[in-house]
């Protein structure tokens, strides 16, 4: 059994047989959060790509909790310079074991500067394999084909962006569920702010309507079981 939490914007918790893995720590100067990067348990941290609102806080919360930092090499090397000790550089297609599961680094259609302008790699996903399923964390990208590629892994829960302008919005993102095939999907990366403001109910509908796919829509603060 594992438990998702989210919150708000791209971050997500992930507790699993006892560890804390959290995605793209963005919680000091995100609206959304419930709660501040000195209050969140970690014992991994994985970071996606560069940008601000998903690196923001990796470097506090690692320095702090000593969890393991899993991104992509440039990332990493990006971290370390900082102060960060312990980290776990990947490239895209790679995946790795880890004391919770397997971690693979997937494709993602975006950019990933760094917030002080450093190349910050490119932009990725992943997918997990935990005992309780597989989970894939699709992170910041536009729609693309390969999804269905990844979809083959046989994906129990998908977490989509659904914001749009930064990310697929919600029409791509009922094509990258009927491209992946998860059995449940979970929107993400939306009502931060009101540039990528969305109805996820009106999109849950949508899913239930156009695919056969059971959408979980969750507030920031709430659980999802996997
Ligand atoms: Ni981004
Ligand atoms: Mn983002």
């Amino acid at each position: 059994m594992a438990t998702l939490i989210w919150y708000g914007h791209g971050t997500w918790g992930l507790e699993t047989a006892g560890q804390h893995l959290l995605v793209d720590p963005f919680l000091d100067d995100n609206p959304a959060a419930p709660v501040k990067a000195d209050a969140v348990q970690a014992d991994f941290l994985l970071v996606s790509h560069g940008h601000y609102d998903h690196v923001a806080d990796a470097e506090k919360i690692a320095k702090r909790t000593g969890a393991l930092v899993i991104s992509n090499y440039e990332i990493c090397t990006w971290l370390e310079k900082r102060g960060v000790r312990r980290t776990h550089g990947m490239n895209l297609g790679g995946q790795c074991q880890q004391p919770f599961g397997k971690v693979k680094l997937t494709v993602a259609h975006h950019s990933s500067v760094l917030p002080d302008g450093s190349p910050g790699g490119n932009p990725g996903g992943f997918l997990l394999t935990l005992p309780a399923g597989k989970i894939y964390f699709a992170c910041d990208t536009a729609l693309f084909g390969d999804m269905a590629l990844i979809g083959r892994a046989g994906i129990d829960l998908a977490v989509l962006p659904i914001g749009d302008n930064y990310t697929m919005g919600p029409d791509d993102a009922i094509e990258a569920v009927r491209l992946l095939k998860p059995k449940r999907v979970v929107p993400s990366h939306y009502n931060t702010w009101p540039v990528i403001a969305q109805d996820a109910q009106a999109w849950a509908e949508r899913v239930r309507r156009e695919t056969q796919v059971e959408p979980v829509i969750v507030a920031p603060g709430q659980q999802v079981a996997l």
